[in-house]
């Protein structure tokens, strides 16, 4: 990529073709004090109340630097490495970490140590790298006083309260509004379908865990859809485009949201599974519609279920385990209350979050 000069107007040459750089894309990017405000990089004009004839009177590239002229009298001496960053049209930081596709195979993960200053550290960086890459981590040794869980939350960002409360406290309890309160296994799930938006990551915090099972189980939502796309293309992409509903109800809400099971993006590749079948309502479509759907769904919940999908794994007192809700999915193994306490704390934050520091933490150890 390479900025060249022709007659004052600006290219950007990508090894494959050379294209003309617009005027006012650069007069927008013009960074003396007197437009842009150091502390915040905010704008201290409004481009868009300008006239659009912005012409280039002259342009010169000395030492890295763009120096441009424009007709309404700004001299402007722009990066020309900070404007190729800004050629790539995709975000450079979270979507150039790959995704690891992993099953019940997967071996050796590595586990991450709380410690003072854990959160502005280089570790917390391979965190969120890892984080990005599995869709989850465990970090061992998290203290436990005083509901830690959420101060750990709203150190990385924001915690996301919910109608659960700023954080929820899992433990068998009676009357419960949701089975996670209580002794059941607790098959493959997603959090919260029946949120607009749905909380993106949630934190788990092992306090106690003195059972014998109450093991946790992860799927990943990533592999299993991705396979299916190859083996079964049209469960694919009837589960793809059938959008259902999610509902939640007790007695001072009623929660709804409708999404398709496999929600893909604007290119037609993975975004986000919602999987809760205690939750969700399938419309009314036509017969042979529906049976191909109920098909595919049973099709996909055999492979969330299957053991060769699932890792397994026990929570000790001060893991906290950290998942992408919009691609894992979790659940645990039964327990028998009697033999001793197993009590878990979550809270949600959503992608802002980890996105905000992985950037902020690249940026400050320049990598
Ligand atoms: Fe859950």
């Amino acid at each position: 990529m390479k900025i060249v000069l022709n007659e004052n107007k600006v290219f950007f040459n990508n090894g494959k073709s050379v294209e003309e750089i617009h005027p006012f894309w650069l007069r927008e990017r013009v960074d003396g004090e007197e437009f842009l405000d150091k502390g915040t990089q905010q704008r201290l004009f409004d481009p868009s109340t300008m006239n659009g004839e912005i012409i280039i009177k002259k342009a010169e590239i000395k030492n890295g630097f763009l120096e441009v002229d424009f007709n309404d009298g700004v001299k402007s001496k722009l990066d020309i490495n900070k404007l190729k960053s800004e050629f790539s049209n995709k975000d450079t930081v979270i979507k150039s970490i790959p995704k690891k596709k992993w099953d019940s195979t997967l071996k050796n993960i590595k586990n991450f140590e709380y410690k003072e200053g854990f959160f502005e550290s280089k570790e917390m960086y391979d965190l969120l790298i890892s984080f990005y890459e599995f869709g989850f981590v465990v970090i061992k040794n998290v203290p436990t006083e005083n509901n830690y869980i959420v101060k750990f939350a709203n150190s990385i960002g924001s915690v996301r309260r919910t109608n659960f409360g700023e954080h929820f406290n899992v433990k068998s309890k009676s009357n419960p509004n949701d089975l996670a309160y209580t002794t059941l296994h607790l098959s493959p799930h997603t959090d919260n379908p029946y949120r607009n938006p749905v909380p993106c990551i949630q934190l788990l915090h092992c306090i106690e865990n003195e059972v014998k099972g109450g093991f946790s189980t992860l799927v990943d939502g990533y592999t299993v859809t991705e396979n299916l796309k190859k083996d079964n293309p049209e469960f694919y992409k009837i589960l793809s485009e059938v959008k259902v509903r999610f509902k939640f109800t007790d007695k001072s809400v009623m929660l709804e949201d409708w999404s398709e099971l496999i929600h893909l993006d604007d290119n037609k590749e993975f975004k986000q599974v919602r999987f809760s079948p205690r939750l969700d309502y399938v419309p009314m479509l036509e017969k042979n519609k529906l049976d191909l759907y109920y098909k595919a769904r049973k099709k996909l919940s055999d492979l969330y279920n299957s053991e060769k999908n699932r890792i397994e794994f026990k929570l000790a007192p001060k893991d906290l385990m950290m998942m992408d809700n919009y691609r894992v999915l979790h659940g645990r193994t039964k327990f028998d209350p009697d033999e001793g306490k197993r009590f878990l704390q979550g809270c949600y934050i959503d992608f802002d979050s980890t996105e905000g520091k992985l950037r902020h933490l690249k940026r400050k150890f320049k990598l």
